[in-house]
């Protein structure tokens, strides 16, 4: 009897514990409109991500002795991440990470922003090219640093997908990043069996990353789930215009309308996702460079300026 009740209990901590631990996910109805009141468990989804993609810079280097993602993402919300890979690649430019959370049980892909100059030509590349043999076309330039680290972050994701089978797999970034998290996670749910079910794609600041041919076969694929968080007046979500090259953008839109955080969830369409009442519905020369360095206040300002190098 002792034993059958001692049992219990330990049945008991180990459900609570199951139960605490676990990938949390929103949902929110295409257009419409969220008090910030109403929608704090999206805000801490964004400020979790928008930490992983700042640490996704040449500071976190597993190279130089680190180990986990440690005061980068660090916060009384977030517990640290266990590093499996960092990489900075030179030629074509691109830096990130790959992590394990075990608390979130999730595996995080982090794709670094425009955070060295050199990124700026990467940036420049607008130019579009077709998009592995599809009608699509996307940015030559984002195209280029996921091909370039495509490889790298493919063996590890394998892995870690083996090792940790019911973790969800997260592909974050911010601005450049943003792109190119959108990107890989669009190639690797063709290659990687089984990580179409478990992934989820979370990029601020994106700028837009090919065309309407493109933005479907996006939207077909990843559009239920992925999360292209648009802060307020950011004139990065704008470029490249729409009339160069047919650019658009992709599903789902979450634009966080004001500083104090109201959200309004953007239409969702089969083939070019811009709601005229999300992000576009501000006017071009009201936008504020301002604006793409704060998403619910990160990146932290210290680290937006100090990370700027060549
Ligand atoms: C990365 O993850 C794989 C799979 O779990 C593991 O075998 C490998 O040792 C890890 N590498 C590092 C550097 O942590």
């Amino acid at each position: 009897m002792l034993v059958n009740s001692r049992l219990i209990v330990l049945l008991g901590f180990a459900l609570l514990f199951c139960l605490a631990a676990a990938y949390q996910d929103v949902k929110l109805v295409p257009g419409r409109h969220y008090q910030a009141s109403e929608v704090r468990p999206v805000h801490n989804l964004v400020r979790k991500y928008m930490r992983y993609s700042t640490a996704a810079s040449s500071f976190v280097d597993m190279a130089a002795g680190w180990t986990s993602c440690g005061l980068a993402c660090n916060s009384p919300d977030v517990h640290d991440v266990t590093l499996n890979l960092t990489w900075h690649v030179d030629i074509p430019l691109s830096d990130g990470l790959i992590g394990v959370h075990t608390h979130d049980k999730e595996i995080v892909v982090a794709w670094a922003g425009t955070h060295r100059y050199r990124a700026l030509i990467t940036d420049m590349s607008v130019m579009t090219v077709p998009y592995m043999g599809t009608k699509g076309n996307v940015h030559s330039g984002f195209l280029e640093s996921v091909q370039g680290a495509g490889r790298t972050v493919e063996s590890h994701l394998r892995r870690l997908m083996t090792d940790y089978p019911d973790y969800m797999v997260v592909f974050t970034g911010h601005s450049k990043g943003g792109a190119e998290a959108a990107l890989s996670a669009l190639d690797l749910v063709g290659r990687v069996d089984g990580l179409r079910e478990r992934v989820r794609v979370w990029t601020f600041g994106e700028p837009r990353l090919g065309d309407t041919h493109f933005a479907t076969i996006y939207n077909k694929l990843l559009g239920p789930v992925t999360y292209r968080v648009t802060s307020a007046a950011d004139p990065v979500v704008a470029m490249p215009p729409r009339f160069l090259f047919d650019y658009c953008h992709h599903n789902l839109e979450i634009w966080i309308s004001n500083a104090e955080g109201d959200i309004y969830v953007g239409e969702e369409f089969r083939e070019c996702a811009e709601d005229p009442r999300a992000s576009g519905s501000v006017d071009f020369y009201d936008r504020s460079i301002l604006w793409h360095k704060n998403y619910l206040g990160l990146p932290p300002q210290d680290h937006a300026d100090a990370e700027f190098s060549w």
